[in-house]
């Protein structure tokens, strides 16, 4: 085993409403480094209007992350990657390379409003799939239309796209009717990857080992192992460093 994978943290700090200083994401790394990650991706907001930080800085920043994790965690291995809310024009912005799809299957971690339509939801993912990327669908928990309907889940699946569900959610942090949710998707085997959706150190602080440990307990290590690290290095395979 070569650690865990959290392909969902917003450890830069300064760029978004993530960590709010190199202070603050070093000890979201120590936290993750402890709890066994060993594969990180930045994710930091990608929203028209709200987050647009240039990527020159998002580089920069995630250089600095770099540099001062290098000493102090050793063989922690950090990737620059983005959570982009899908809006109509987010296959142009990927093709311009303005924000770069992820690794050699060219994924995109897309994030949609709570409240999305089922049609929007379909049709910006069948987009992303007809222009050649792979759409990593974040936090499949908190859209209304998915939890109402799990076939859509299913149908997106089956259009090309895997599911991403945040640890806290599968350890109840976010309601009970959220947890029982994460459960079914679980159980009917929906789940591809859980990432942290870590926001800081004491508000949305990384979880993953706490998570890892309740799924060992529910499931069994061989499903741990494959959500958290087989399902990540395959579908991130390639991404840059
Ligand atoms: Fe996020």
């Amino acid at each position: 085993m070569t650690g865990y994978w959290d392909v969902h943290c917003h450890l830069l700090p300064g760029v978004d409403d993530g960590a709010d200083s190199m202070e603050e994401s070093m000890h979201m790394l120590q936290m993750e480094y402890t709890d066994g990650v060993r594969h990180i991706i930045a994710t930091p907001h990608y929203r028209k209007g709200m987050f647009e930080t240039p990527v020159g800085m998002l580089e920069a920043q995630y250089e600095a992350v770099c540099r001062e994790a290098r000493c102090r965690l050793p063989g922690l291995e950090i990737y620059l990657g983005y959570e982009f809310y899908a809006n109509m024009d987010m296959t142009e912005t990927l093709e311009s390379g303005r924000r770069p799809a992820m690794g050699n299957a060219r994924a995109v971690l897309a994030e949609f409003s709570g409240n999305v339509s089922e049609e929007f939801i379909r049709e910006r993912t069948a987009a992303l799939r007809a222009a050649g990327f792979t759409p990593v669908l974040a936090h499949v928990e908190r859209y209304a239309c998915l939890r109402e309907n799990i076939s859509l889940v299913r149908e997106l699946v089956g259009m090309g796209a895997y599911i991403q569900v945040n640890a806290g959610s599968i350890l109840g942090e976010h309601g009970r009717k959220c947890k029982k949710f994460c459960s079914r998707l679980r159980k009917e085997d929906l789940i591809h990857l859980i990432g942290s959706d870590a926001h800081g150190d004491q508000v949305r602080p990384p979880r993953i080992g706490a998570c890892a440990a309740y799924l060992k307990k529910k499931c069994g290590s061989a499903y741990v192992e494959q959500i958290f690290c087989a399902n990540p290095g395959e579908i991130f395979a390639g991404i840059a460093r």
